[in-house]
């Protein structure tokens, strides 16, 4: 039989019906969550690619980037707590990176909170550079964004 600790961690594209996972891991993530409305304009928005990945079923994290021309810009990721250091963000990150691959973008954009160094380590192991500031770019705690690139 096999145990349910080496099940593997699958991801398939978000729909309706995982919107509620969805806020799940968002809210275990953040301390300043998206609302559950943000996730579900994503699910309309044509530019939007949105994935979640699950174990066994559970929830364990989520990925939002935009196909736009020349560019992919990341929109959010998030991993819960207790599947975090098991290579999922790396699973999600490395589809995104994948994508951008085989569909000719040149480049792959992201903002992150000044403050949240293991996303930005994360980000650099995976090729990401840090480009620019943008001061008070999070309006909930006015906070600057490194805006982070990696071209491809
Ligand atoms: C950032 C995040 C998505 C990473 O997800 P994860 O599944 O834990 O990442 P992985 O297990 O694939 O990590 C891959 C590598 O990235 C690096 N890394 C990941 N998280 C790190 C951290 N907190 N500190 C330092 N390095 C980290 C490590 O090198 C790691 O490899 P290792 O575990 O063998 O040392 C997760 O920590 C998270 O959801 N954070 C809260 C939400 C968030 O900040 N999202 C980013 C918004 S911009």
């Amino acid at each position: 039989m096999i145990k349910e600790e080496n099940f593997p961690i699958i991801f398939t594209k978000v729909t309706e019906k995982d919107i509620d996972d969805i806020v799940i891991i968002e809210n275990e993530s953040f301390q300043y969550p998206w609302k559950r409305e943000t996730f579900e304009s994503e699910l309309t928005n044509t530019f939007s690619r949105f994935f979640i990945a699950r174990k066994n079923k559970d929830p364990a994290g989520f990925i939002i980037y935009w196909d736009i021309p020349y560019e992919i810009h990341l929109i959010n990721i998030a991993v819960r707590p207790k599947y975090r250091r098991m290579g999922t963000g790396a699973m999600l990150l490395g589809e995104m990176i994948n994508y951008a691959e085989m569909n000719s973008k040149q480049l792959i954009t992201l903002e992150v909170r000044v403050s949240n160094k293991g996303a930005i380590t994360f980000y650099r192991k995976f090729g990401f550079r840090e480009v620019y500031i943008r001061e008070k770019y999070y309006v909930d705690n006015d906070e600057d964004a490194i805006v982070m690139e990696r071209y491809i």
